[in-house]
């Protein structure tokens, strides 16, 4: 009986501990004067669908750029399965965004010369594994097979994204981060975009979207909102439509 009890609560005590993806513990970020963040403890668990909102100005990049490594705190904690981003260094935290996670930006950041094949194939540079076949698959999961050898400047902004979402997954990372994916796309090709998203989310994948527009918080799972630099509050999606059969 003891040793069962103590077996299952240690499972739970596992459980628990590889629950949370992603959580921070009262972060602070100040940019001099200005204090972008203040005391946001966060819990993203795997495989969940979150939106972060809020007006322009709340922090939402700032925190997206502390989640993705790409910034430091100011004070407290950054856990990265079960990892204190702090710990690492530089090539910790390399390691860390191309073994883990997939970025999205709204400004595409493509390189200009390169065709849409080979954008993808240097993320997988990066990633240390340069495999054609698997860069094609991707355009082509995201509907772009007849588009690989075009340059940025010879796609229309929603292909553009598109072959972001395509870069973004072709290292197979187990969450992806977007930051205001669709705003620069028109509505049809924000739908396509919010689709692939949701796709990737059905497929068990973690989305961390930031977004101002309130359209698209419905797609999540759950809403985070942020104000001011500061948690104001979260909301559950139940998606009811999606349990009728
Ligand atoms: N590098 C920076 N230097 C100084 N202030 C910054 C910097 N980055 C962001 N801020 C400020 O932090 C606040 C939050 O910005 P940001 O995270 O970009 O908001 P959002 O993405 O929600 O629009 C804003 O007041 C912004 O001016
Ligand atoms: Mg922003």
């Amino acid at each position: 009986m003891t040793h069962h009890q103590s077996t299952h609560d240690q499972h739970e005590i596992n459980k628990q501990q590889s629950a949370w993806v992603i959580e921070t513990r009262h972060l602070y970020k100040r940019f001099g004067q200005v204090v972008a963040l203040e005391d946001i403890n966060l819990q993203i668990k795997r495989g969940e669908f979150v939106a972060i909102m809020g007006a322009s100005g709340s922090g939402k990049t700032t925190l997206m750029n502390i989640l993705t490594c790409l910034d430091t705190v100011s004070e407290g904690q950054v856990l990265l399965d079960g990892t204190d981003a702090a710990a690492l260094d530089e090539e910790g935290r390399r390691a860390f965004r191309s073994d883990k996670i997939g970025l999205v930006f709204q400004q595409f950041h493509l390189i200009p010369f390169l065709t849409a094949l080979e954008n993808v194939m240097l993320a997988q540079h990066y990633h240390s594994v340069v495999d054609e076949a698997a860069a094609r698959k991707v355009l082509k999961q995201v509907g772009l097979d007849h588009r690989v050898d075009h340059l940025p400047s010879q796609l229309s902004g929603g292909e553009q994204q598109r072959v972001c979402i395509a870069r973004a997954l072709v290292n197979e990372p187990p969450v992806i981060f977007a930051d205001e994916p669709t705003g620069n796309l028109d509505e049809q090709n924000e739908r396509l975009v919010l689709g692939l998203l949701e796709d990737l989310h059905k497929q068990g994948r973690t989305i961390v979207m930031v977004t101002h527009n309130p359209e698209l918080g419905r797609f999540a799972d759950r809403i985070v909102r942020l104000q001011h630099g500061k948690y104001l509050g979260e909301e559950v999606n139940h998606h009811e439509a999606e349990h009728v059969n």
